[in-house]
């Protein structure tokens, strides 16, 4: 199960990063809007610095024409590097531009997937990862558990390689749910990781752990300070 972090803000990469196991960081042109990033290539270069190169990082091409598309990627792995996935739509240019990108051996993200037909072509040519938009199906009253599971199912059947990397995410539960219908990752904004473990009953727990063990042994004491109290 891989958990990706759905951002470009540095500090929550390296955050999430010292807590979790991070499979690595997506990242699209609102995503850059909501962080304000300016020196887009200079950005994309640190985030890849603070997740290291062993970590799957997605950037999308912005262009909507073939070539357009083609060039924004070559542009991508020239000046960030060449292990990058470039998200591309999962339109009719953007599937031919993943066949030609695969063709090439670049790793492909296809993203904005709202039905399993999307996801069936995407997977058709080759794609690494789809991006299912969870949320967003809801919105359209799609039922991404459904998509998930049998998009799943399918890539099972036929040894398929493509993996799910279920995103658009707005809650916990929507999170929990595709990685439960078959989703093999997710990429998550960190405020639904903050909210994931921010439950009051969590903290209260702990709480209530160190105030029976002060009334034993005294007020600050931890189990590392017993050996003082001898
Ligand atoms: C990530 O790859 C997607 O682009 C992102 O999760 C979309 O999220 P949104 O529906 O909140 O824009």
């Amino acid at each position: 199960m891989e958990i990706i972090l759905d951002t470009a803000n540095l500090e929550e990469i390296k955050k999430y990063d010292e807590m979790l196991e991070i499979a690595g960081v997506t990242t699209n042109p609102s995503i850059c809007k909501k962080e304000g990033v300016k020196d887009f290539f200079g950005h994309m270069k640190e985030i890849r610095l603070v997740i290291g190169s062993d970590k799957s990082f997605h950037v999308q091409v912005v262009a909507q024409d073939v070539d357009g598309m083609l060039e924004d990627a070559k542009v991508i792995l020239e000046e960030v590097d060449d292990q990058v996935y470039i998200k591309v739509p999962t339109t009719p240019n953007g599937l031919k531009v993943m066949k030609a990108l695969k063709e090439r051996g670049v790793n492909v993200t296809a993203t904005g997937i709202y039905t399993k037909m999307q996801a069936y072509l995407a997977i058709n040519v080759g794609a690494d990862y789809l991006a299912p938009y969870y949320n967003r199906m809801e919105n359209q009253n799609i039922d991404p558990r459904e998509a998930i599971f049998e998009i799943e199912r399918l890539i099972d059947r036929h040894g398929s390689s493509t993996k799910i990397l279920a995103a658009s995410f707005k809650n916990v539960n929507q999170v929990t749910s595709a990685l439960e219908h078959g989703a093999h990752a997710v990429t998550v904004a960190t405020d639904i990781l903050e909210s994931a473990l921010s439950l009051p009953s969590i903290q209260k727990a702990v709480d209530d752990f160190s105030t029976d063990w002060e009334t034993l042994y005294g007020e600050g004491q931890s189990i590392s300070t017993l050996n003082e109290i001898k």
